[in-house]
Formats: structure tokens, sequence, C-alpha cells
């Protein structure tokens, strides 16, 4: 299997089936254009947030790292007329080009974006959120996943991206600090009996990583 048709089978499943209009194309070429990494979630796993937030009637969903906003849109077009999404992004140059896309596809109004590292706006939210995306700075996993849950309540769904990065998360004596948070946090899951989580690898235009789902239970 090689990357490349990794790459063609997820350009496959975009034209067939996913469906990205206009305002999601625009928050990712905007993004490019304004020099942002291109790390978002790709297309079909924005769908999938999409349909998990739909799947648990999603009101509330909080968001830890926003980039532009890509993510954010296809989740936020889960949520009713009242719904809101909270979304934690330190850099502020991505939460400013993260609002324009926003309010480039309609969503301005249910979006919060709060500017600063997010271990310290996490303290100030007040629950429940009924989805939480985890997908900032890996090394601090464990205390995103500590607040999403404590931000949860019984039903809700925890999601955590990039748990895999190419398999490098086998290697527990790994010198990168992220690596090891992704661990503690799979330890952490494990560990905590609110919770009843797995993990799934994927491969794609991303590459080789994968995706780790957290129900809370209690
Ligand atoms: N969820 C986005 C991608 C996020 S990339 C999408 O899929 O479309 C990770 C983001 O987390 C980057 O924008 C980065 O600036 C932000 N980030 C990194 N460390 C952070 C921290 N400590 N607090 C808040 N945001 C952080
Ligand atoms: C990186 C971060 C992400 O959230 C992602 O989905 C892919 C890569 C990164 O920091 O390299
Ligand atoms: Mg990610």
């Amino acid at each position: 299997m090689s990357e490349t048709l990794w790459r063609d089978v997820d350009s496959y499943f975009d034209e067939v089936l996913v469906a990205e209009d206009e305002a999601l194309v625009a928050a990712r070429d905007n993004s490019r254009a304004a020099g942002l990494p291109d790390i978002a979630v790709a297309p079909n796993q924005g769908k999938l947030l999409h349909l998990l937030a739909r799947t648990v009637k999603a009101r509330r969903i909080l968001e830890v790292g926003t980039l532009g906003g890509y993510s954010t849109i296809w989740m936020a077009r889960a949520l009713p007329q009242d719904g809101e999404l909270i979304t934690l992004e330190h850099n502020p140059h991505h939460a400013e080009v993260a609002r324009a896309n926003f309010a480039r596809a309609g969503l301005a109004s249910k979006i919060q974006v709060i500017v600063g590292p997010a271990i310290e706006a996490l303290p100030s939210l007040s629950g429940p959120f009924d989805l939480s995306f985890i997908d900032a700075d890996k090394r601090s996993n464990p205390d995103y996943f500590r607040w999403a849950l404590k931000l949860s309540r019984r039903g809700s769904l925890i999601v955590i991206d990039n748990v895999v990065r190419g398999g490098r998360v086998l290697d527990g004596a790994s010198s990168d600090p992220d690596v090891q948070g992704i661990r503690r946090c799979y330890e952490a899951l494990a560990a905590e009996p609110r919770v009843v989580a797995t993990a799934i690898q994927t491969v794609g235009i991303k590459g080789h990583d994968g995706l780790a789902i957290a129900l809370v239970v209690g």
C-alpha cells in the first residue's frame, strides 16, 4: 500500500460522497493563503466529526485547537439553531483566519473562539458539552482529556485526533513529548471507569494516523 493510493482513495471518497461545499473549500484555501500549516482534518474526517455530532444530537461542542476552523465548520453545521461551539486557539493569527472563515460560512453567531493557551481557558468554561474534539498540542492530551471529561455529561463523546503519528506512538522510550502525551492519554482513557474508549488507525491524505473516541458513561 502506497501513500499515493491512500490519497487517491480519499480523493475518490471526497468526490463520490463527502461533498465539501464552497465555504469548506474556501476555509482550506484561505488558511493556506494565510500561511497556516496544512494540518486540518481531511474532508472525510471532518464529515465523520459532523456525523458524530449529529449522532449525539450535540447542542454544545468544545474544540481544543482551531487552526483555520476547518474541523470547526464541519462540527458547527451539525448544531441546531440555538447550538454553540466553543473553540480554543492560542495563536492569534490562526484565530483571526478562523473567524473570517466562520463569517464566510454563515456560522459566526454559533462559534466562539477563545484566544490563549487552552489550559488557561478550560477552567473558565461551564459544561456540559455533548462532543469534545481534542486537536491541539499533543503533549497536553492528558490534561485536555481530563478537562473534556469534567465538562461532559453521561452520553457525551470525546474525540482525540492524531493518536498514531505514523506508528511513532509505539515507542514508549520516545523523547518526543507529543508521543509521550498521546501515550499517557491512552493510559488515562484505559484507567478511567467513566469512559468506554477505542482507537482507530487511519490512512489517507494525512498519511498514517488515527482517532481515539471515548463515550462518557458515568
Ligand atoms: N482542528 C483543526 C486543526 C488544529 S491544528 C482542524 O482540523 O481543522 C492544532 C492547533 O492547535 C493549531 O492552530 C495550534 O496553534 C493550536 N494550539 C497548539 N497548542 C495550543 C495550546 N496550548 N492552546 C491552544 N491552542 C493550541
Ligand atoms: C499536526 C497536528 C495535527 O492536528 C494534525 O492533524 C496533523 C499534524 C502536527 O502538528 O504536525
Ligand atoms: Mg489534528
